[in-house]
């Protein structure tokens, strides 16, 4: 079987708890319900919501029994200590999160996280035996100027020293290809744009780390995905699901969004 499919909510920084709880009990309702027509679907596709933190404990109790995992937004590169307003992977952890998004690009521009930073994050989410999440992606300038690849290579390059050794923490690890001029835009990358980069991200991964390695780490894309929009990026051989903004705040919309992952799943 190929590599099972992975789609991600991230609510960024919308809504309160009450509303938080209501769409992670229609997303665990809408998960469930898709099991009848897709019968072992945790198998084909994995679910993941990224509630804001002050929502985390609610959106951990309303997926609990189900088999929606949670993961947080961004995560301190350090353990504990006199970090205001940070939050560590061992809290993450507490509050039971199997993942983490590193490297978004809203962090890159807005809060200056650069290679080094988003490397270093990434190292301790492993040791935090968190999966992270890492997003690259280039700008519309970058684009323009034909630096797409070239962007990013220097951000896989950044990361790869701070993965572990052991093969099987490392097919752990997951990247999002998000294009900053797509995000948020509602102007998403062309399935063949898409796939062009998700291919040189294997690549790279591949000359780093070894096909069989390569193979197994999930490739997400992100940048306006909607349910019109989804099956046909989703159909990619090295796209493996996505990574869900604007949408995943809509349970419907986003339940459609997972069906699309499902009905692409057929890679071996
Ligand atoms: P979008 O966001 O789906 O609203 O474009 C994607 C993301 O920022 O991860």
């Amino acid at each position: 079987m190929g590599r099972c499919a992975l789609v991600v909510g991230n609510w960024k920084m919308n809504g309160r708890i009450s509303s938080s709880k209501d769409r992670a009990k229609a997303i665990v309702k809408g998960v469930e319900s898709l099991q009848e027509q897709w019968p072992k679907h945790e198998e084909l596709c994995e679910v993941v919501l990224c509630p804001p933190f002050t929502a985390l404990t609610t959106v951990q109790a309303a997926t609990k029994k189900s088999i929606v995992e949670i993961g947080g937004q961004n995560m301190a590169i350090e353990k504990a200590g006199a970090f205001t307003g940070e939050i560590s992977g061992n809290m993450l952890n507490d509050v039971e999160c199997r993942y983490v998004i590193l490297g978004h690009s809203e962090r890159r521009a807005l809060f200056k996280e650069i290679n080094t930073t988003i490397a270093k994050k990434t190292a301790t989410a492993f040791k935090e035996n968190l999966i992270p999440i890492v997003c690259v992606g280039e700008t519309l300038e970058e684009r323009q100027e034909g630096d797409t690849l070239h962007v990013v290579r220097g951000q896989i390059d950044a990361i790869i020293p701070h993965i572990p050794p052991e093969p099987e923490i490392q097919q752990k690890l997951v990247i999002a290809y998000e294009p900053v001029w797509a995000i948020g835009t509602g102007q998403q990358a062309t399935p063949e744009q898409a796939e062009e980069v998700h291919r040189y991200i294997r690549e790279t991964l591949a000359a780093y780390l070894g096909k069989e390695i390569s193979e197994a780490i999930r490739i997400l894309y992100g940048g306006s995905v909607k349910p019109d929009n989804a099956e046909g990026l989703f159909s990619n051989p090295n796209v493996d699901g996505g990574l869900i903004g604007g949408a995943a705040l809509d349970a419907k919309t986003f339940l459609a969004i997972i069906e699309a992952a499902l009905k692409t799943q057929k890679k071996d």
